[in-house]
């Protein structure tokens, strides 16, 4: 006698009643980036589609995310000027601060989330302070911290350390609580790996590091055990989503990680991820529609409950 799985796989209607994994808009959550200015909307060439919006425009964009059913963005700033310390990074009229503003007061149920990082914001590109060739540990978390009560001030509603210092979700806790923001949450990038597919990134929000590498601080791609370790501490220290990034090439680690985690869990997929399937797209060479699909649903589908993805709107789109 033979099994036959392929009874389930006859028609269309079947397959959707017995399919597992589904992807919604509400998944979702779409990164931005700010630059200072007015009136600009620049497309960044290495990510086709993607922009560096001007506050004026950046409410704009959100809302068109919020029309499709997207529940949030993730911002990232490009300041005015950059310093060895980053200090644009907490300013009150910071681009992220005034962008923060400018989403929460056309669109106030949605959610905003800030990346809390120096490397943006540094001259040197790196994320902390930098102390015999390396970056500072310890003077970072103060710098952390002082930029997540900034974002909570203008109006985040949770803040996302993805500069992979140690203690810096209990830095960022503490500094938060004490300022009388408790409810203001912690999305951590708890597992984030020193990657190559952060290339196309790092041109968009002009902050790849002058000298050296990431590879002090963020995780060797090789360790899976450390991924467990990683996400633990900053649960431990307060996290309330954890996340791992990259997501495709780390769906191994997205499973791992859920298995052990009783929080939401939160997968990245990368501007790099992004990238070469547009490249692939623009010379024929595949279906990139059907691919944004199989990628984001194989990433829910190894337990991701929520991904930062570029292709936010189009998937939204896409899921009518
Ligand atoms: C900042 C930061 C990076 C990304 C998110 N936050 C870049 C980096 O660590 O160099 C990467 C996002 C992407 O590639 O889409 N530290």
């Amino acid at each position: 006698m033979i099994i036959r799985p392929r009874r389930l796989r006859r028609t269309k209607v079947l397959r959707e009643m017995v399919r597992e994994t589904t992807l919604s808009p509400k998944d979702l959550i779409y990164p931005l980036f700010v630059k200072p200015g007015k009136g600009i909307k620049d497309p960044i060439p290495s990510m086709p589609g993607q922009f560096q919006f001007s506050v004026d425009r950046v409410a704009h964009e959100a809302r068109e995310a919020w029309g499709l059913g997207i529940p949030a963005v993730i911002l990232f700033g490009i300041p005015d000027k950059k310093d060895p310390v980053g200090s644009r990074s907490w300013a009150s009229d910071g681009v992220v601060q005034q962008a923060v503003s400018a989403i929460k007061e056309k669109l106030p149920d949605m959610l905003i989330i800030t990346d809390v990082c120096m490397c943006e914001y540094t001259d040197h590109g790196h994320c902390g302070v930098i102390k015999d060739g390396d970056v500072d540990n310890d003077a970072t978390l103060e710098l952390l911290a002082r930029q997540a009560v900034s974002h909570a001030k203008a109006g985040a509603d949770l803040v996302a350390p993805s500069d992979m210092m140690d203690g810096r979700v209990a830095a960022i806790r503490k500094a938060l609580d004490q300022e009388g923001f408790k409810d203001i949450g912690i999305l951590s990038y708890a597992v984030k790996y020193a990657s190559a597919f952060y290339g196309p990134f790092r041109d968009a929000a002009d902050s790849a590091p002058q000298f050296g590498d990431r590879s002090t601080y963020q995780m060797d791609p090789a360790n899976a055990l450390e991924a467990i370790k990683e996400a633990e501490l900053d649960l431990e220290e307060g996290a309330d989503i954890i996340m791992v990034k990259p997501a495709m090439a780390y769906l191994d680690i997205v499973r791992a990680v859920r298995e052990v985690c009783l929080n939401p869990v939160a997968a990245y997929n990368v501007s790099g991820e992004y990238a070469m399937v547009k490249a692939a797209e623009e010379k024929g060479w595949i279906d990139g529609k059907r691919v944004m699909m199989e990628m984001l649903t194989a990433i829910k589908r190894a337990g991701a409950d929520l991904i930062l993805t570029y292709f936010a709107k189009e998937a939204a789109m896409a899921l009518g």
